[in-house]
């Protein structure tokens, strides 16, 4: 294993599939592993708010025996108060890891590389893998085998869209992307996921139309049209994305048994009606769910071993 985790792309096809499988087992015996990163101590690293990163890791590291700490955006001021280095050489003499959300995802790379110990990308403006572990998990978990899955993203080429890219490209799965153009995912992520699929067998369309990228889907998944940096875009964002809302009429254009996905959170009656988040087809909080079970599966790897380096 690596010794951070900051892009799926970085990650074999054997640790992409290792670290889901970790989650599984972990998920099926929790009893199993409450030790596993006893007098660990986990440092979190906040500049944008959060729910479910912020829960998750907290809980996922008490549940393997370890603890967590908590440093708000305004308790640290990366960048601005001390550089993403300094930061990483105080750190790694105190705490045992580091998980850091952030604005740019040049801080995360700064942190990695300036720490001696293991940093987990929990959101930057670029990427968002621990949140694509999880959808792959949860795909797995409701639908089979994730080769011979259609997964649909429709909306923003963000993020969370270009995590699932580099997620399905390790794992093999068709993916259509349906943006409004000039939203498109960045050309360089789009490269690095065809070049990491091509053992895989993972095709990726990328659309302008919604309709063709969910035909014969087997999973329909989109997020927010703003997202966290994004705020002062967001009613121009909502008359450029208005067709591109996942509603009964897109989801029936899919596999009827087609599942909804969402990161969350949601904006219900822009990018989501609330029928198609509250249908029986959402996954969305087994997704939540499993973002507990993929980082457990993650901060083991990465911290409960002895490292040689
Ligand atoms: N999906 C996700 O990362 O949620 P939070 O922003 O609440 O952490
Ligand atoms: N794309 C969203 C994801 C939130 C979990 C954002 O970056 O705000």
């Amino acid at each position: 294993m690596l010794k951070d985790f900051l892009s799926i792309h970085h990650l074999s096809v054997y640790e992409f599939n290792e670290i889901l499988d970790l989650a599984q087992k972990m998920k099926a015996k929790p009893d199993k592993f409450k030790s596993s990163l006893r007098g660990k101590i986990l440092a979190m690293i906040f500049q944008k708010p959060s729910l479910r990163t912020r829960v998750t890791f907290e809980v996922g590291m008490l549940q393997l025996g370890g603890e967590a700490i908590y440093l708000a955006p305004a308790d640290i001021q990366l960048g601005s108060r001390e550089t993403p280095f300094d930061v990483a050489k105080n750190l790694e003499r105190w705490v045992d890891g580091i998980m850091a959300r952030t604005f740019a995802h040049s801080i995360v790379v700064d942190l990695a590389e300036a720490a001696r110990i293991p940093v987990v990308n929990a959101l930057t403006d670029l990427l968002h893998p621990c949140q694509a572990m999880a959808d792959f998990l949860t795909l797995r978990e409701k639908k089979g085998d994730l080769s011979q899955l259609k997964l649909a993203y429709v909306g923003d080429g963000n993020n969370v869209c270009h995590s699932l890219m580099l997620a399905g490209a390790k794992a093999g799965t068709k993916l259509a992307v349906a943006t409004p153009q000039g939203y498109e995912p960045q050309p360089e992520i789009v490269n690095q996921a065809r070049e990491d699929g091509q053992s895989t067998g993972f095709a990726l369309s990328l659309t302008n139309d919604p309709i063709e990228a969910v035909r014969e889907a087997d999973a329909i998944y989109t997020d927010v049209w703003a997202s966290m940096g994004q705020e002062q875009e967001k009613e121009k964002r909502a008359q450029i994305f208005a067709s591109f809302q996942v509603n009964t009429t897109l989801m029936a254009q899919a596999k009827p048994e087609a599942i909804f996905m969402h990161c969350l959170p949601a904006h219900r009656g822009e990018e989501v009606t609330s029928e198609v988040i509250d249908s029986p087809q959402s996954v969305v909080f087994d997704q939540a769910e499993n973002r507990l079970h993929v980082q457990k599966a993650i901060l083991w790897l990465l911290m409960g071993q002895e490292k040689s380096v």
